[in-house]
């Protein structure tokens, strides 16, 4: 199906969720998508485990966190959320709530500064060990606001997000997981590989490899 200006394709026979919503009806928002540049050397999962690896907000991002990250995170069968409310390092205070869709997709609805705004970032998985990622960050134009005024506030929330995923992008290169090395701090992250290795599989073309 075809959302935001990305076309999406699910691997099996029938869906088991949808391309998520964002908070406001589509015809209320301007909405903008766009590819990175460069492909990422990692499967989409490993991007993914960025957003349940709680240690690396405080730690990488320093935001200074208004809420319990660990006590808000919440499971539902085909996705996770895990909101956040915090300062950034550069001042603005970001109120969000990330969420992982299956293992490919990361969806955000959330307010900057109390300004809503919405940002998801959707992986394809090209070839093994490579993501290939697309992003749509969207917002509603305020009452008595010129379109040239919203894709400001757009460029402006959209350059705040980069940032913060030019922070993790050099990690995801190097990042291997192994198991045993996990600690109390990774606790959101362990149940998030649970999630993964207990997510329904597809293989289409399983009956042409026997
Ligand atoms: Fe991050």
């Amino acid at each position: 199906m075809e959302r935001y200006g990305i076309v999406f394709a699910f691997n099996g026979r029938e869906p088991r969720f949808s391309i998520p919503d964002f908070d406001h009806p589509e015809a209320s928002l301007m909405l903008r998508s766009g590819t990175f540049p460069d492909r990422f050397l990692v499967d989409p999962w490993v991007i993914c485990a960025n957003t349940p690896d709680l240690l690396h907000i405080t730690e990488l991002h320093r935001f200074d966190m208004h809420n319990d990250p660990y006590e808000d995170a919440t499971w539902q069968d085909y996705s996770a959320t895990f909101p956040i409310h915090a300062t950034t390092p550069a001042g603005p205070v970001l109120d969000i709530r990330p969420e992982i869709h299956g293992t490919n997709l990361f969806h955000q609805n959330g307010t900057v500064d109390g300004r809503w705004f919405g940002w998801s970032t959707w992986m394809g998985i090209p070839t093994p060990g490579e993501s290939a990622v697309f992003y749509t960050i969207c917002a509603q134009p305020e009452p008595g606001e010129t379109p040239e005024q919203t894709a400001e506030f757009l460029d402006y929330v959209l350059k705040l997000e980069m940032s913060i995923a030019s922070e993790d992008v050099p990690i995801f290169a190097s990042m291997r997981y192994t198991p045993g090395n996990l600690t109390r701090g990774d606790r959101v992250l362990a149940r998030f590989f649970e999630y993964l290795r207990t997510f329904p599989r597809s293989h289409p073309s399983a009956d042409f490899l026997k």
